[in-house]
């Protein structure tokens, strides 16, 4: 059995369309203002109708493989954390199998939110450290436009394709929504990982965590086979697709939960918060990641924020932070690295990673 896992590359890519907090105010009733002082996000990107997420995986993936200096065909495992899968089912992994040109490796989706990246990591590394994979190709990708209750006319506008009003109704339909569609963005992030036999490089240990008790306070209601049929045209009218979210709840679980894990995945390692380099909290707001930051007591420079760019991205914001600062020297060898999330399910916990 291999001692450790670590990641080989990293790449990410967005939707094709940036979109600002005026874009958003078009159509509904919101501000820059209020946008960027409630959630830090000053601009996210959407993509053009077409594109799906095992697109935006594919793209991810490329830029990691070539990171890696890995070829598509030397990858033999594939795992993908989505929530917002090209169709209800079969899942991502085997159409990201098939748009690189693969056949017949295993291909496994995971389905855990905001921290489907936290537990990706987790399944990647005991599918490496047990032979099963020696490139594995991990990505989280996800396009939330998809949830947005926008008619035709709204997203030429939200796209910067008309510059028409939207009628009165239309926009106060979407701003029942306005809590909820203003913090997402669409894009993909992916890692390469394979074993080291170098002990003091790669994943350390995780801690994580599910309650289902609160599932109601993040969650979409329909489609779902608690139905019959699981999506009608009653479902849609009520807007049942569009996510329900009790910001407040999650937000008071982020700010004590993420903390309690990342001390625990210290402590399980051996070490503590205070030698951590750096954190990538997952990036769901500004002010859940400034709260994370003060209960751990770590100064700016060891915890990494890029929401104000992407919005939330769900699965992709960890990769794309990761990748942003490998790129950037903020991670070099040697660095004790934390990742963090929570999110729908609820889920949430840590990952210690050794670069
Ligand atoms: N623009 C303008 N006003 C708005 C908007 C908006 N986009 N959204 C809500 N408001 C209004 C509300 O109507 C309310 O008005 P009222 O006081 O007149 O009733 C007021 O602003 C305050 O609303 P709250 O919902 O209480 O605002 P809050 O300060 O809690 O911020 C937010 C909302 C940003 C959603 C926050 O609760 C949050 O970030 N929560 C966590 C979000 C999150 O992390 N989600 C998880 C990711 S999803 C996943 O895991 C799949």
């Amino acid at each position: 059995m291999q001692a450790y896992s670590r990641i080989y590359g990293s790449g990410f890519v967005t939707g094709e369309r940036k979109v600002s907090n005026a874009d958003m105010a078009k159509v509904c009733d919101t501000s820059d203002e209020w946008i960027r002082e409630r959630s830090g996000i000053q601009e996210r990107f959407f993509v053009n109708e077409g594109t799906a997420t095992s697109d935006l995986a594919v793209g991810a993936a490329k830029k990691a493989l070539d990171d890696a200096g890995v070829k598509a065909e030397e990858i033999d495992y594939i795992v993908v954390a989505t929530m917002t899968p090209d169709y209800y089912f079969p899942g991502v992994g085997s159409l990201v199998q098939a748009k690189l040109g693969l056949t017949s490796i295993p291909a496994l989706d995971i389905r855990q939110q905001c921290s489907g990246f936290v537990y990706g990591l987790q399944v990647a590394d005991a599918l490496i450290r047990a032979g099963q994979a020696k490139k594995l190709l991990f990505i989280g990708a996800e396009i939330h436009t998809g949830f947005m209750p926008f008619s035709k006319q709204g997203w030429d506008v939200v796209m910067g394709r008309s510059d028409a009003e939207i009628p009165q109704s239309e926009k106060e339909w979407n701003s029942k929504f306005r809590h909820l569609v203003v913090l997402f963005g669409d894009a993909a992030g992916a890692v390469v990982m394979g074993p080291t036999d170098d002990p003091k490089r790669g994943l350390l240990g995780f801690a994580l965590h599910s309650e289902g008790k609160n599932v109601e306070a993040l969650y979409v209601p329909s489609a779902g086979f608690a139905y019959r049929p699981y999506f009608s045209d009653e479902h849609f009218k009520e807007g049942r697709g569009v996510p329900v979210m009790d910001g407040r709840t999650v937000f008071k679980m982020a700010v004590t939960k993420m903390p309690e894990a990342v001390h625990e995945v210290c402590a399980k390692a051996g070490t503590t918060v205070d030698d951590l380099h750096l954190l990538i909290p997952h990036q769901a707001n500004l002010r859940i990641s400034e709260g994370v930051q003060k209960a751990l007591k770590l100064p700016d420079e060891k915890v990494y924020n890029n929401i104000q760019r992407f919005g939330n991205t769900t699965a992709a914001t960890i990769p794309i932070a990761y990748d942003e600062c490998k790129k950037a020297g903020r991670i070099k060898q040697g660095d004790l690295v934390c990742f963090v999330g929570l999110g729908a399910g609820f889920h949430w916990g840590a990952a210690l990673m050794r670069e």
